[in-house]
């Protein structure tokens, strides 16, 4: 079992990752899911999360609010392309349960600190804010992080700007302290998400399930396919955060370079750019494990095989 935390800012990609989570339950140790804001602001990213925890029946995991806004930038949200809810796609109930009381910073740290040095892994999936506010205010808990494998950045290209990829470009600051921590980093960009595109095939066979959850991960990606299609001309969306996930459970689908990654936080013109030393032309040390390539077949199955568990 690999301890976990996910900070999350549902997001139907998010969605997709939570699912994939929670129907490994034999694997992960789901210890909490934090939130933030991101794809949309922190009070429906925080009820999105609720929300997919009681579609999946998994009520044992806390669900914390964390950050409302970046480090110095202005909150930037993704509403035309997640929908005002942030789940535009499929008709959740009201979550019935409360939001745990604790602050999802502190959740991150009082984890860190009560669990063996190690043996907790950091599994980002929006804006890093949450992450590097907890590095400030408890830099002791450092030390004691196994990895962090987010889904941020890219080499070749952005989805907000021409450079930067959107949970970077929110909050650069905060990815700048999150890659300048010295922790061992996976990075899982959009050089490996937009290869791997879900498509009508899919939505089918999830659909096919003949299960709540089946229906409503085809219903979320169909509506947040179409943004990818029309702008892109491509033929399925790009499944970033659940990336993150398969990746816990499944390496051997995944490839890329121990590389260094760089923030950019002063230009305007290339805010939130990962630069990615990929031919090692500086000294720069080489801080994160940057994937660039996926077994997009066994990616597929591997979350087919997870939707049927729920
Ligand atoms: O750029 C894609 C990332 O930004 C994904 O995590 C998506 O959910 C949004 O947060
Ligand atoms: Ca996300």
């Amino acid at each position: 079992m690999r301890k976990i935390i996910i900070d999350c800012d549902p997001g139907q990609d998010d969605a997709i990752a939570l699912l994939l989570a929670f129907g490994a339950a034999d694997r992960l140790d789901i210890l909490g899911i934090t939130t933030v804001a991101g794809n949309v602001p922190l009070a429906l990213t925080e009820k999105n999360a609720r929300k997919l925890r009681e579609l999946a029946g998994r009520e044992d995991v806390p669900v914390m609010a964390g950050c409302e806004r970046p480090f110095l930038r202005k909150l930037v949200t993704a509403e035309y392309i997640h929908g005002e809810t942030g789940l535009d796609g499929a008709d959740l109930p009201e979550p019935r349960l409360p939001l745990d009381p604790r602050h999802g910073v502190d959740f991150i740290i009082e984890t860190l600190l009560g669990e063996e040095p190690g043996t907790v892994t950091l599994c980002p999936t929006g804006p890093l804010t949450n992450i590097a506010m907890a590095f400030v205010r408890a830099p002791q808990i450092m030390p004691r992080v196994k990895e962090i494998v987010l889904m941020g950045g890219g080499w070749a290209e952005g989805n907000v700007t021409p450079v930067a990829e959107f949970n970077i470009y929110v909050d650069p600051h905060a990815a700048a302290v999150v890659f300048g921590s010295g922790i061992p980093i996976t990075m899982l960009g959009l050089d490996v998400t937009h290869k791997a595109l879900v498509g009508e095939a899919h939505l089918r066979q999830w659909r096919a399930l003949g299960t709540p959850v089946g229906d409503a991960a085809a219903g979320l990606l169909d509506f947040y396919s179409r943004y990818d299609r029309e702008r892109y001309g491509v033929p399925g969306a790009p499944l970033h955060d659940p990336c993150v996930i398969a990746y816990l459970l499944a390496p051997e689908l995944f490839s890329g370079r121990m590389c260094n990654v760089t923030i950019e936080t002063a230009s305007e013109l290339t805010m939130g750019q990962t630069v990615i030393d990929w031919w090692r032309v500086t000294d720069r040390p080489a801080n994160a494990h940057v994937i660039t390539d996926i077994d997009a077949d066994g990616f597929f199955a591997l979350l087919l095989s997870a939707l049927k568990t729920l």
